[in-house]
């Protein structure tokens, strides 16, 4: 389906340029443009480089929740909002006070603009994250020859995904930087004993519990942060593997430099899985923000990226990267800088 064994992840937040995925592409990756966080306008002027290629490149977008937060959320949110006070202050930042209406464009990701832009000017691929786009959306997009990947971290998942009608999936292991793809609750008895909902304790087997279940061609994503980690998701049946962490100190990624920096700095010593700065699970290099915030902070994603936004706006502008949202998977030592061409050429030399 992709033509290659190779793809390029999308990084929403300004790390996947046209020119990283530009770059990506030109060095026999499949390039994914990120979608998320972006206007429809911001979205068609991101992908207009790589339709002058001719060449097929996708295009990721977040799915929009269906639920607003329980009511307690709200109450844990004004909780969270206070305790960032503290930090905002050394930064000389403000904490908004968060009210999303349901409606709010940025609850929704500016979703419907969104497809609309994809129905009317088709792209070869569209993948998914955070969620399951309605089966009516994939029909949709299949109907304007567009085939269309959802992003699954479990076997239950894989499950409902297909039954969208999806061509493919990106099996994300928590492994992964950055969001996690995950949409269904932990099963209860799980989520008490702090563990996943699949007991993939690595990606082979992530991918190989999967194939189990569905029949769909899988992209393995998450860690691949060598050439044996891809080669090794490969041989336990996924039809190609995504790169995220590995492209984030490239020349052509828009990564803040103290974010890059941060990624070949020997004072950060692991990664973890917090929901300190957006209110949904991303996995980060463990810095004072994740240290003091990761216990505390509420799941009320979107409210809690916009509640950080301008705390993560003034560190950066102070050159300090103890508030910074560091995404970085569990490879995240191995990732080189250079030009992103170097970084896919040496994946699919060792291929
Ligand atoms: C900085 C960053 C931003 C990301 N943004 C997105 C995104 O917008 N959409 C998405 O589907 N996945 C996103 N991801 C996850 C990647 O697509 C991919 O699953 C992950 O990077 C693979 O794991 P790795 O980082 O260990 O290579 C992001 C990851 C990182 C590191």
């Amino acid at each position: 389906m992709f033509n290659t064994p190779l793809i390029a992840a999308p990084m929403a937040g300004g790390t996947t340029t046209a020119e990283l995925a530009l770059a990506a592409q030109g060095a026999g990756a499949f390039a994914f443009a990120a979608g998320g966080y972006k206007t429809a306008e911001q979205l068609a002027a991101h992908i207009a480089p790589l339709r002058a290629t001719g060449v097929d490149f996708g295009v990721n977008l977040f799915v929009p929740r269906t639920s607003p937060p329980a009511v307690a959320q709200s109450a844990a949110l004004a909780a969270y909002r206070t305790e960032l006070l503290a930090a905002a202050g050394r930064y000389g930042a403000e904490v908004p006070t968060m009210a999303l209406a349901e409606d709010d464009p940025r609850v929704q990701d500016f979703w419907a603009e969104k497809i609309a832009l994809l129905l009317s000017d088709p792209v070869a691929v569209v993948s998914f994250t955070f969620g399951l786009a309605p089966a009516h959306v994939v029909a949709q997009l299949h109907k304007v020859g567009t085939r269309v990947v959802a992003s699954v971290t479990s076997a239950v998942e894989a499950v409902a995904a297909a039954a969208t009608g999806v061509d493919a999936l990106v099996v994300q292991h928590t492994n992964a930087g950055g969001h996690t793809a995950a949409f269904l609750p932990e099963p209860a008895p799980l989520a008490a004993a702090g563990r996943a909902a699949t007991s993939a304790a690595t990606l082979p087997e992530l991918i190989t519990e999967v194939r189990r279940s569905v029949g769909l061609p899988l992209v393995g994503a998450g860690g691949v942060s060598r050439p044996e980690d891809a080669t090794a998701a490969l041989n336990a049946g996924a039809e190609a593997v995504a790169i995220g962490t590995a492209l984030i100190r490239t020349d052509e990624s828009g990564a803040r430099p103290l974010h890059k920096d941060a990624l070949a700095d020997p004072a950060y010593t692991r990664t973890a899985m917090t929901r300190a700065f957006t209110g949904k699970p991303a996995r980060a290099l463990v810095n004072d923000f994740v240290r003091d915030h990761t216990e505390t902070a509420p799941q009320a994603y979107p409210e809690v990226h916009f509640l950080t936004a301008p705390l993560r706006a003034a560190a950066s502008a102070a050159h300090d990267p103890r508030a910074l949202n560091l995404w970085a998977g569990t490879g995240w030592k191995s990732a080189g800088s250079g030009p992103a061409a170097a970084v896919v050429d040496g994946f699919l030399r060792g291929l």
